[in-house]
Formats: structure tokens, sequence, C-alpha cells
């Protein structure tokens, strides 16, 4: 369990439930799916799938940090993420958000949503103080585990060896995993992607990457998918 999360390395940005459903092509789940959100930070997904009927649990080191400290953070980090993203406007694709304010506007309700359920008396979803590659929860305990933006995206920062204990880890608690996007945060394919779909299949777990209905760092309109055969 991580002692204290560490605001200067990371920067809590949150995606809402209809981004994770275009991001996951997850139309379909049928309701009381278990489903784990890995690296959730400040996205409203676990609220929204959980209004949805679905059993979901958030993971994060962010989530040792009260709701109000968190809320802070986000505002102090505000300025900063929508002038980098003005300022790499080219390397994005628009047609889903019209404009870096826009993008700003989807990102910002979906983090007011996240603080009034993870600081609220009666929280909806599940969010947990924990940090890959280690997870406090038995073998098989989700359907489905994702990670958003945080493995592949930080391909520079986590090393493979990183990546492949990891989504073992994630391949423990649950039956199958998903990764968006498979891009780096200098928009290239994360160079992690062959060997660690190599070593999952070693292991003898399928993986496919999957085109899916959403794209806004360019060519980033793929996910991983990895599960063992017959699942
Ligand atoms: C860019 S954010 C993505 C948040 C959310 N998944 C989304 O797409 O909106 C990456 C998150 O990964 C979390 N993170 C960093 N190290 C982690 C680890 N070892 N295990 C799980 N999450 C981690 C960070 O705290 C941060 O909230």
């Amino acid at each position: 369990m991580p002692q204290a999360f560490d605001f200067k390395t990371a920067v809590p940005w949150g995606r809402s439930y209809s981004e994770y459903r275009a991001f996951f092509a997850l139309d379909g789940l049928a309701p009381g799916t278990r489903v784990l959100d890995c690296g959730a930070g400040p996205s409203s997904f676990a609220v929204e799938a959980a209004e949805r009927g679905l059993s979901v649990c958030a993971v994060d080191p962010l989530y040792s940090v009260d709701a109000a400290r968190i809320a802070r953070r986000i505002d102090e980090v505000r300025p900063t993420m929508l002038a980098s993203i003005r300022q790499a406007q080219a390397r994005f694709v628009w047609d889903h958000y019209g404009t870096p304010e826009r993008q700003e506007g989807v990102r910002l309700a979906a983090m007011q949503r996240f603080l009034a359920d993870f600081g609220g008396r009666r929280r909806r979803a599940q969010y947990l103080a924990a940090a890959l590659p280690l997870l406090p929860f038995r073998d098989r305990a989700f359907d489905l585990a994702l990670s958003s933006h945080f493995l592949l995206l930080y391909s520079k920062q986590f090393d493979l060896a990183f990546h492949l204990e990891a989504v073992r880890e994630l391949l423990r608690v649950a039956r199958s995993v998903r990764l968006f996007p498979l891009l780096d945060l200098d928009g290239q394919t994360s160079q992690h992607l062959e060997p660690l779909r190599a070593a999952l299949a070693t292991d003898g777990f399928d993986s496919a990457v999957v085109r899916v209905d959403y794209e806004f760092q360019k060519g980033g309109n793929e996910m991983l998918r990895v599960e063992r055969p017959g699942q």
C-alpha cells in the first residue's frame, strides 16, 4: 500500500464513463459485471458505471489523499493542462471535443462527478488506494480489468518489466484485461507493446489489438485486449 501520493510526479486528470465506453468498446456489459478500473485517478467512470448497475472498484495510489486536496490540485494544474493541450493541438484529432476549451469542460465535469462521489458520505463506487504491480484482491475477483491512460501511455517512465508484472497481476485478478491507448505520451506506439504481447503469449494468454471508435491522440484508436484462451 503506498504511504503517500506524490503530486509532483502525477497530475490528477480524469475521464468520463462515455469516454471509457468508447476506449474499451464497453457496450453490452451486463449489470453486475465486476469491473476493476486500475489507475483510475479522478475519473468518473467508476461512479457512473456503478449508477448503471456494474460492480466497480477503482484503484489508484491517489486515493490515499482526501477529496479536498485532490480538488485543490486539479485547480492548480488546470491552466498548465489547458496550455499544453493548446500548444500541442496539432497532435490531436478534434472531431470528438471540438476545441481544447470544450475538452477541458468535459474533463472538469468528469472530475467534479468523481469528487462528489469520492468525497461523499455514501459512495456509489468503491475506491481503494493501491498500486500496480501488486493488488490486494483474490484471484479472479473481477470479470474485466481496465487501464485507461496509465499502462503503455507512460512507457518512458515505466519499463517493460513493470508492464509485464502489472499486466500479469491484472490477469491474476481479472479474467480479461483491456488497455487504452497503445500510444505513449509522444504519440508513438508504445515500445513495450509487442514485447509485452510476446511475453504474454509465452504465458499462454491471447492478446488482440482492437480498433475502437475513438481517436484523440492521432493514431490512438486501438486498445489491447488480453485473456486466457476459452474465456
Ligand atoms: C493519466 S491518469 C489516468 C486516470 C484515468 N484512468 C483516466 O483515464 O482518466 C494515470 C493514473 O495512474 C495512476 N498511477 C500511477 N502509478 C500507478 C500504479 N503503480 N498503479 C496504479 N495506478 C497508478 C496515477 O495516480 C493517475 O491517477
